[in-house]
């Protein structure tokens, strides 16, 4: 997946949104992303790609 590719197409964010806000809060949960950027707070199936991407920028 690229930094520009919409991870939750309900809300339109991208990965890169994503990463950004799950730095800036430190951000260790779907919830708390969905939270900060709204992702993942409509239908629910980009939750894998959200749990990938917090553990991916957790290293
Ligand atoms: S694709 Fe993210 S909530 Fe629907």
């Amino acid at each position: 997946m690229e930094n520009d590719d919409i991870v939750c197409n309900c809300m339109q964010i991208t990965k890169e949104e994503i990463i950004e806000a799950i730095k800036a809060g430190n951000l260790k949960s779907i919830d708390e992303v969905g939270e900060e950027t709204e992702a993942g707070t409509v239908c629910g199936t980009c939750h894998d790609d959200i749990e990938d991407i917090i553990k991916e920028v957790a290293g």
